[in-house]
């Protein structure tokens, strides 16, 4: 893989860089968001006629969650009539936060960071003070490695003059958060006056793979039930698909207090994502040219786009792969032939060099990604003339587990195999070559997979 050179392109930087958007990034959220008119209409017209929300964004890793309530937050912080608050940065679920005293101190925390990046002089203000006091204490405690904040007494000084520690009990943090929401009413931000806070917590999706993770968050809904009705607060929850179904809905004390149905994430469209890139790349365009060059025609990124199933950060992990195959500078975007065949070999590179296949193992893996149809390991012990156990772990068992195959489908409880999508390039490059094969009466000898 080569470093890529963006200026080539008249870019300043890599535009297809897989973070979130958000407020203050790189890319300018409000110009580089794209799509979602729909969910947009929902939570604008949610979020006017409520004073609170409870409301879970569900949908698969990358489909641009965040980036969606990211862009919410920006709209409502600082272009609506009734302006809510928020912090850029969501709030990260993870087993640690998983209990309302460390997601009060997280509240707190992040929207004291706002108010420290978009108006310091507030920080002047006594309540301020204190709560960024406390904010600090649980930081330093958490650095030391002190496990729970708050398991053993500390003193907080000011109001507590004896020398006996105070323990900062739940109650008092909610008293605190209700100050904070209180004094983000009551004081103008930077020269704006808004109407409550908008809470973004993220990323259930990890959470929620462990058995474990999933009864912990049951818990932990059922523990901060009270703060998720407290007025003027709106609270968004990011997510897998299932996280309404098994979790919120388990206790109907919880759901009660949920919007009803989970606002579901599907990918943007074929269109979409390349709006989305060419508007990144005006974004970052250099200061000097006149206009970019696309690195890759729009059909590449359908290409992609129908291999991933819409999975955006794929494609765009994609396209650098295929960007970095090619050391030459570009005259034109890369066409769609040009560009399979870069990325069947960056594939191919990646066996050769990281996972380092065995010749033996590099001729079943060949065999499987020719094949028309997905394959059972009988066959291959059948045509290769193999043991059973043999094909199992040693040709089988590796090409599972580095994702480069997977189980396709079952017929008479028989397991047929075929290649990820990851992978599926390979059978691109070998097509290709087959053709090149064919057209040019050449001995294919630059060509990696030696058919
Ligand atoms: N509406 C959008 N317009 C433009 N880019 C988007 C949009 N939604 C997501 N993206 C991009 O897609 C990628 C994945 O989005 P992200 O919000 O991180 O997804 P999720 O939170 O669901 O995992 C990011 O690089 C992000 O910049
Ligand atoms: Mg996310």
């Amino acid at each position: 893989m080569n470093p890529i050179n963006w200026q080539q392109f008249g870019l300043r930087k890599n535009p297809y860089d897989t973070l979130p958007l958000i407020e203050g990034g790189d890319l300018l959220i409000d110009k580089a968001f794209i799509g979602r008119s729909a969910e947009r209409k929902f939570l604008d017209s949610l979020f006017e006629s409520n004073n609170r929300i409870c409301l879970t964004v569900c949908g698969d890793i990358g489909v641009g969650k965040t980036s969606l309530a990211n862009f919410h937050k920006f709209i409502w912080k600082y272009t609506k009539e009734k302006l809510l608050f928020s912090f850029r940065r969501e709030i990260e679920a993870n087993n640690d936060l998983l209990n309302k005293k460390t997601f009060l101190i997280e509240i707190i925390g992040s929207v004291l960071r706002e108010i420290r990046l978009l108006d310091p002089d507030l920080l002047k203000n006594e309540l301020l003070k204190k709560l960024s006091q406390i904010v600090d204490i649980s930081q330093t405690i958490a650095l030391s490695g002190g496990g729970s904040a708050f398991g053993f007494g500390l003193d907080f000084g000011k109001e507590e003059t004896t020398t006996t520690p105070i323990q900062l009990s739940a109650t008092l943090l909610e008293e605190h958060f209700i100050d904070l929401v209180n004094f983000i009413k009551n004081n103008k931000i930077k020269g704006r006056t808004y109407s409550g806070l908008i809470v973004h917590v993220n990323n259930f999706d990890i959470i929620l793979s462990s058995e474990k993770g999933k009864k912990m968050s049951i818990d932990f809904f059922q523990e901060i039930r009270d703060i998720l009705q407290t007025p003027d607060v709106y609270f968004l929850f990011l997510g897998p698909k299932n996280l309404f179904k098994d979790i919120i809905s388990v206790h109907q004390r919880v759901k009660s207090i949920f919007y009803q149905t989970p606002l579901v994430i599907n990918p943007l469209s074929k269109n979409e994502i390349v709006k989305a890139f060419e508007e990144r790349m005006q974004l970052l365009k250099s200061n000097d040219v006149a206009s970019y060059i696309k690195p890759v025609e729009d059909e590449v990124i359908y290409k992609i786009y129908d291999l991933y199933n819409g999975d955006i950060r794929s494609i765009m992990a994609s396209i650098v792969d295929i960007l970095g195959q090619y050391s030459e500078k570009l005259a034109k975007p890369l066409s769609v032939n040009e560009a399979m065949l870069l990325l069947g070999k960056e594939r191919w590179e990646k066996i050769e060099n990281i996972i380092k296949l065995t010749d033996e193992q590099k001729e079943i893996l060949r065999y499987l990604a020719s094949a028309e149809k997905f394959i059972s390991q009988k066959e291959i012990v059948k045509i290769f003339n193999k043991t059973k156990s043999n094909v199992s772990w040693y040709y089988f068992k590796p090409l599972k587990e580095h994702n480069i195959i997977e189980e396709k489908n079952i017929e008479n409880r028989t397991p047929y195999y075929g290649l990820t999508a990851d992978y599926i390039p390979l059978k691109w490059l070998i097509n290709s070559q087959k053709e090149v094969n064919k057209s040019i009466d050449d001995k294919s000898k630059q060509l990696p997979l030696n058919l």
